[in-house]
């Protein structure tokens, strides 16, 4: 299969100096890059701003803003069979954003902000047969949100995980995860994130061989 993934946040800046963004450090879909690749697939690693060295064998492009993931996105899609949304991409941007300093006397109190696109309904239109995966950081039992979220997006499975969880979500080495489709939930115990990418490629390949005979 040929894989893309998006990892890590994005920056939505307010001037050069100041941005707003999260907590992701894009260790899980490097992970899943790295664990796809050693499965012999072709991977293309879409990354926001991180500090992680390329996993060997992968094609990087680096970006900045949803804007531009989505734009990273909608121009290499074509050439994958799977898409995997493992960033944390920020659903605000500042309304404005100023090229130089902004002054402390200057600025309000009150930031104006606007909606960013969502990268997975934006490029819904062009899923074809292509398996399309999503991820839900979620603060308590992700599996009702997850489950909505997987609908909302017209998604072939979401990844939910309670980062409230010892060990899970942002910025460990580790994953408490559930993996949910239309009809089944599989809850994976604690464990390492190249080992969540493994779990979650051999699903995938069930669900691609399933769908392509
Ligand atoms: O990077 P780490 O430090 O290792 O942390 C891993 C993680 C916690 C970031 C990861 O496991 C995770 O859960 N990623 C998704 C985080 C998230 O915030 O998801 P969401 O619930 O906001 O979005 C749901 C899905 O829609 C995601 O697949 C997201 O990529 C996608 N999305 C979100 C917003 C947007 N504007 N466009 C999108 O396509």
């Amino acid at each position: 299969m040929k894989i893309l993934i998006t990892a890590g946040p994005t920056r939505e800046f307010i001037d050069p100096i100041r941005f707003i963004s999260n907590r992701s450090t894009g260790k899980m879909g490097f992970a899943i890059a790295d664990a796809a690749r050693q499965r012999g697939h072709g991977v293309t690693l879409i990354a926001g701003p991180v500090t992680l060295p390329t996993p060997t064998g992968v094609t990087r492009i680096d970006v900045v803003s949803a804007r531009d993931m989505l734009a990273a996105v909608t121009e290499h899609l074509p050439r994958h069979d799977v898409l995997i949304m493992s960033a944390a991409v920020a659903d605000w941007r500042p309304a404005q954003t100023a090229t130089a300093k902004l002054k402390k006397e200057a600025m309000s109190a009150t930031l104006q902000l606007e909606p960013n696109p969502d990268i997975l309904k934006t490029i819904a239109p062009l899923k074809g047969s292509r398996l399309f995966v999503g991820f839900a950081a979620e603060t308590g039992d992700p599996r009702a949100e997850a489950q909505r979220k997987l609908q909302a997006k017209g998604l072939d499975l979401i990844v939910a995980n309670d980062v409230t969880q010892p060990g899970a979500g942002f910025a460990v080495d580790t994953n408490r995860v559930q993996f949910l489709t239309a009809t089944q939930c599989t809850a994976l115990p604690l464990m390492s994130k190249h080992d969540v990418g493994l779990a979650l490629i051999t699903t995938l390949e069930n669900l691609y061989t399933s769908q392509n005979p």
